[in-house]
């Protein structure tokens, strides 16, 4: 019944600390994935969730194919770029043996970081403003049934560091503190995809040592702009359950906007973000373009 496969999406599973959804993650998925043996044709797309993963695939899918978008209009980007720590990744890439693995992970860096040593397998990292990701999670989490309700948005922002899938802070710290470890890591942000899409897919190309003509980096672009991709029902997640994403209550292509953040922030929240954002990024040194200019 209905009521059965709620029960089913609300559990949760707990691995090393972290939260994760149930109904995707298993305790032998997530087994699975921090042990996976990668190849050196893979490419790895990691992100925090609502950071631009889904755009990424597109991107890279659309680079791989040359411009063509009759891959990504034809297949789910979950079985073109399965996510490893969920269940059914394993049968995903056993029945298809593409040239050129595309996986996608939220795992964080000190999780998936051991599996990874020594591969030359590439890996692209995104990126984008916490506080829009924030934004994007807190939405999302409304239509998402396998996430549990969010309850207001300062509720929401008082528990963004306990969420599922740990904490932002954690996650970008890992993946971008430990590059002399992973030979082959590119970091691309939500805000360069948005500012300049055609530069972006020239690097994605160039690092995947893929290179396009400019045509068909324009047909790259055009696909993977927000109208296109969410027209694809390959892409925008019309095509599961209503009891998993109930699309009546917001669209998973919601807005793609850099600075929603200021819609939804009160000044009071922006400061103490801020603060937590000084204190938990001590030392890092990396510099973020997070506002149009
Ligand atoms: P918003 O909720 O701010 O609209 P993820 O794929 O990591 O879950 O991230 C989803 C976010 O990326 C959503 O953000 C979605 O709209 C945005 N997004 C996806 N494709 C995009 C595109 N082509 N252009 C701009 N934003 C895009």
């Amino acid at each position: 019944s209905s009521a059965d496969e709620f029960h089913l999406l609300d559990v949760t599973e707990k691995f090393q600390g972290i939260s994760f959804p149930g109904h995707l993650h298993t305790k032998d998925s997530l087994e699975f994935a921090v042990s996976f043996l990668f190849k050196d044709t893979d490419v790895l797309i990691v992100s925090y969730p609502k950071s631009g993963t889904t755009w990424m695939q597109e991107i890279v899918t659309l680079v791989s194919s040359r411009g063509d978008p009759q891959f990504s209009r034809t297949v789910p980007n979950w079985a073109r770029a399965p996510w490893l720590e969920h269940y059914y990744c394993a049968a995903v890439l056993e029945a298809s043996s593409p040239e050129r693995r595309i996986i996608t992970t939220h795992l964080p860096y000190h999780l998936l970081g051991p599996a990874l040593q020594g591969s030359k397998a590439k890996v692209i990292y995104v990126s984008r403003n916490p506080k829009d990701v924030a934004v994007s999670f807190y939405h999302f989490h409304k239509i998402a049934n396998f996430l549990p309700e969010p309850g207001s948005f300062h509720e929401f922002l008082d528990h963004f560091l306990e969420v599922y899938y740990g904490s932002w802070f954690d996650h970008i710290k890992g993946w971008t503190s430990h590059t002399e470890a992973i030979n082959n890591l590119l970091h691309i942000t939500y805000e360069q995809m948005s500012l300049d899409l055609h530069g972006t897919i020239k690097k994605v190309s160039s690092f995947l040592q893929c290179p396009l003509v400019e045509d068909e980096v324009n047909n790259c672009v055009k696909h993977s702009s927000f109208s296109s991709m969410r027209d694809n029902n390959m892409i925008n997640y019309t095509l599961v359950p209503k009891d998993i994403m109930d699309h009546s209550k917001g669209s998973f292509m919601r807005k793609g906007e850099i600075g929603d953040w200021k819609n939804m922030f009160t000044e009071e929240q922006n400061q103490y973000f801020e603060s937590v954002f000084t204190s938990k990024m001590q030392g890092c040194t990396l510099e973020f373009v997070w506002e149009k200019h």
